[in-house]
């Protein structure tokens, strides 16, 4: 028996979900996101999400929703990403200085935001 096409749907839809796609950048349907952002967006889900979670909520990695006061200064957290630190791997090889920063500012203005408490 075939299953019903819609059930199929149904069904597709929901692994999409779990497996997870990382949050949007505000403004990316109406052509209004920061590109910087939408950049950081794509490395992040090319190379970083399969250990942090898609959402940054950690898995095999820390969770990054508190990135902005685990480090104050963006640049420490730059540092990070492009050299390494035990098991996180470097990607400074792999990536520019410019796609380095577009993904923190991801993680900061995309993911640590998406974080933030109601009200605050
Ligand atoms: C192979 C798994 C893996 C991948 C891929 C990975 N990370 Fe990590 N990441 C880790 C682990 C493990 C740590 C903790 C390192 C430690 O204990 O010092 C970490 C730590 C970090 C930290 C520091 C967190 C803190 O609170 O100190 C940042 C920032 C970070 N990763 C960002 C990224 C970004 C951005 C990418 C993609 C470009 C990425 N990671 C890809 C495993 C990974």
């Amino acid at each position: 028996m075939r299953p019903h096409p819609l059930l199929a749907s149904a069904v597709l839809l929901v692994a999409t979900a779990c497996a997870g796609s990382p949050p949007a950048v505000p403004g990316a349907d109406s052509g209004t996101a920061d590109p910087i952002l939408v950049e950081g967006r794509g490395v992040w889900a090319r190379s970083c999400a399969s250990c942090h979670a898609p959402d940054g909520s950690g898995g095999r990695g820390p969770s990054l929703r508190a990135a902005v006061q685990r480090f104050p200064d963006s640049r420490d957290q730059v540092e990070v990403v492009a050299d390494g630190r035990r098991g996180m791997p470097a990607f400074g090889g792999r990536y520019s200085d410019a796609e380095i920063i577009a993904v923190v500012r991801y993680t900061r203005e995309v993911l640590g935001t998406a974080f933030q408490p109601a009200g605050s």
